[in-house]
C-alpha cells in the first residue's frame, strides 16, 4: 500500500487536511533533540528536503534503510493519475525496489514466505471501503498461515471506538502470535468526528518493544499536543498457527523484504 512514495506538504492535499501542522511541522519545530520514537522520521524528512516541504511516505522511508541485498516490493492498488503517485518513475533503477500495481490484499500470501524467508510487512490501506475490516482479517489470517514468523505491521484509524476495538478483537482471533497494539490519541474519544487516534498493530513484535513504546510514546504524544490517551498493550488472541525458528528482522518501515 505504497501511496505516493513521497507528499507535498504545501500542496493542496495537505493544505486540505490540515494534518502536518500537528504532526510533523510541529516535531520539525520543536527545540531541542526530537523525541527517541520520532527521530529517524525527523531525520528522514530533513534528508529528503532540509526546508521540510517534502514528506517521506513508507516508500520513501524503507528504500533509505534497504541493504545490499534487501528486497522492497511496493504494492499500489490505483494507477497514478498524477505526478505525485508516480510510483515507477520515483524507483525506477533503484536497486532492490518492485514496484506493482495491484492488490495487495490478495498478493501478500502468494509472496510469502520470501526467498531467505525473512519478511517485514506493512499494511496501511485507506479505510474507505465499508468491509475493509473484514477483508483486511481474512487476508491478515491467510498470511500468518503462510509465514506465521514475519512481522506484520498493519496501521488503524480510530474514528469510532467501538468499531476499533471489534476490529481489534476479530485480528486477535486471527492468530498473531505475539503481538502489540501502539496507539496515540490526538483527542479524547467521542470528543469530536473524523479521526481522534491512530494505531498499529504489530504481530511477531520483538522482544523488549512493550517497554519501550510504554516509555517513549508519553514523551511524543507530549512534543504533539495531544490530548487522548496512549495505549501499548499485548493484544490477547489465539497463537499463530505455527512458528518455524528463524529470526524476527530488524524493524524497518516498508512493505516488504
Ligand atoms: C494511507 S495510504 C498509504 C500511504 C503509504 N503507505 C505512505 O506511507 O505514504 C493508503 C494507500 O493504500 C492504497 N490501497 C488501498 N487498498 C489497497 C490494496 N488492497 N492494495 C494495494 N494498495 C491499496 C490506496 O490507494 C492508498 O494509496
Amino acid at each position: 500500500m505504497a501511496g505516493a512514495g513521497a507528499y507535498d506538504l504545501a500542496g493542496p492535499m495537505a493544505r486540505k487536511t490540515g494534518e502536518a501542522a500537528t504532526g510533523i511541522r510541529r516535531l520539525l519545530s520543536a527545540e531541542g533533540p526530537p523525541p527517541a520514537l520520532a527521530a529517524p522520521l525527523v531525520a528522514a524528512v530533513r534528508a529528503l528536503d532540509p526546508a521540510g516541504r517534502r514528506y517521506p511516505g513508507s516508500p520513501e522511508l524503507a528504500r533509505s534503510r534497504l541493504r545490499p541485498g534487501d528486497r522492497l516490493v511496493l504494492v499500489e492498488l490505483h494507477p497514478s493519475d498524477h505526478a505525485d503517485l508516480d510510483l515507477e518513475a520515483r524507483y525506477a533503477g533503484c536497486e532492490g525496489v518492485e514496484v506493482r500495481r495491484e492488490d495487495g490484499l490478495r498478493l501478500l500470501a502468494r509472496s510469502l514466505p520470501p526467498p531467505g524467508r525473512r519478511a517485514l510487512v506493512l499494511i496501511d490501506p485507506a479505510y474507505e471501503l465499508e468491509r475493509e475490516e473484514t477483508v483486511l482479517v481474512a487476508a491478515l489470517g491467510r498470511a500468518l498461515a503462510r509465514q506465521p514468523s514475519a512481522v506484520y505491521l498493519l496501521w488503524y484509524p480510530v474514528l469510532e471506538r467501538a468499531r476499533t476495538e471489534a476490529f481489534l478483537a476479530a485480528l486477535a482471533e486471527a492468530g498473531l502470535g505475539r503481538a502489540l497494539r501502539v496507539e496515540l490519541g490526538r483527542l479524547p474519544d467521542g470528543a469530536a468526528r473524523g479521526l481522534t487516534a491512530s494505531g498499529m498493530v504489530i504481530a511477531n513484535a520483538p522482544r523488549g518493544l512493550d517497554r519501550w513504546f510504554a516509555r517513549e510514546l508519553p514523551i511524543l504524544a507530549a512534543v504533539l499536543g495531544a490530548e487522548g490517551a496512549c495505549r501499548v498493550e499485548r493484544l490477547p488472541g489465539r497463537p499463530a498457527p505455527r512458528r518455524p525458528r528463524s529470526p524476527v528482522p530488524a524493524l524497518v518501515s516498508g512493505a516488504q523484504r
